[in-house]
């Protein structure tokens, strides 16, 4: 089977400006480095709590939802990895959008899954319908979805669940901090509704691998039975507890990335870039029809790493994580110096269609 292929993560003493991998550019709350270095000192000699009863607690608190709805996970990929391994069997019928986070296709291939990839509009929405045609026992909806930045609306959520009746809708809410909207009270209504969150991008906790999952009682209660033992360790417990704790820092960074997204969809199209509009931490800047792997090695070789996916539809885009502001003026100078070279020597991918903006 194909590996989940993970973006660079840069060696120490490597000075590279990283928008690959969709992290945080600004740091987690002070709390939370408060309460590593405190627990740090007191107890690593005793295993962690088997479920992370602290992070829960301050999750129940700060999403208002039952302590029994919520599961943690060391990485919401923990999580989906704990989905797959309660609910999917060898054969049985898995669906998702295509493009979208390719993680998912890695554990279908684990579990030995079929996959439905249902195609993106072509207006980048997700296509919420043909899922519903699906039935399958496990949908999973990213949304906002990766690499586009496009939103399931919370109703057609609402929908699509219903439509599933008794099977089980995963939606996936990574970058759901930076949307205008989230599917998350679906769960006291839905009961085959499981959202996920993470930590790692709105929290700026990518390192410390911290994820959520909301559902009813009975579904955590299967999940639980699948994880390890101690799958979070103390550290990561009470970072996560202390992260939840300070909501307002979160907030006031994720409205950063908002200002900073919005310039960079400007800057990007005004290149002619065609860019989807985004309402996660990246986006997605495609040049139609033209294999863009070249763009990215240039790119890197001038210390700027984006997501480049060679073998996705969009190998004519670059998916840009939302840095600095001083981040992204490199990124659009770079690129500035680099398309004219660019537009010349490059060459159409066989069998594009025309480009639908400039490029
Ligand atoms: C859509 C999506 N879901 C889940 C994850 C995993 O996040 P975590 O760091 O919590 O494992 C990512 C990470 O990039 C993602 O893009």
């Amino acid at each position: 089977m194909a590996p989940y292929v993970p973006g660079e993560q840069p060696r120490p003493g490597q000075e590279l400006i990283k928008l690959n991998t969709n992290e945080n550019p600004y740091p987690p709350s002070p709390k939370v480095r408060r309460a590593i270095l405190a627990e740090a000192t007191a107890s690593l000699r005793l295993y962690p709590a088997p479920n992370a009863d602290a992070f829960i607690d301050a999750a129940a608190r700060a999403y208002r939802v039952r302590r029994e709805m919520i599961i943690a996970g060391n990485g919401s990929d923990e999580l989906l990895s704990m989905l797959f391994r309660a609910i999917v069997g060898v054969g049985d019928k898995v669906a998702y959008p295509q493009p979208t986070y390719s993680l998912y296709d890695t554990l279908a291939a684990i579990a030995e899954a079929s996959v439905a990839r249902i195609p993106l509009e072509p207006d980048y929405r997700l296509p919420l319908d043909c899922l519903a045609d699906e039935r399958a026992r496990l949908t999973i909806v990213c949304s906002p979805n990766s690499p586009c930045g496009a939103v399931a609306s919370h109703d057609a959520l609402a929908a699509l669940a219903r439509a599933l009746s008794d099977h089980l809708l995963v939606v996936d809410e990574a970058y759901v901090d930076f949307a205008e909207s989230n599917a998350l009270d679906l769960v006291r209504t839905c009961d085959n509704v499981i959202v996920l969150r993470t930590l790692s991008k709105s929290f700026s906790l990518a390192g410390m691998r911290l994820g959520l999952a909301f559902a009813n009682p009975a579904i955590i209660q299967q999940l639980r039975k699948v994880k390890d033992s101690y799958n979070l360790n103390r550290l990561a417990i009470v970072a996560g507890a202390a992260a939840l704790a300070d909501l307002p820092w979160m907030r006031r960074n994720v409205e950063r990335v908002r200002r900073t997204r919005a310039l960079t969809e400007r800057r990007l199209r005004a290149l002619g870039f065609e860019v989807p509009p985004s309402q996660a931490n990246f986006v997605l800047a495609r040049l139609a029809g033209y294999d863009l792997a070249p763009l990215a090695a240039a790119l890197r070789r001038r210390g700027i790493l984006v997501r480049h996916f060679p073998k996705s539809i969009f190998r004519d885009a670059l998916r840009v994580s939302i840095g600095r502001p001083s981040e992204m003026r490199a990124l659009f100078d770079a690129l500035a110096a680099l398309l004219p070279s660019f537009h010349r020597n490059a060459e159409r991918i066989s069998g594009a269609p025309a480009p639908t903006s400039a490029g």
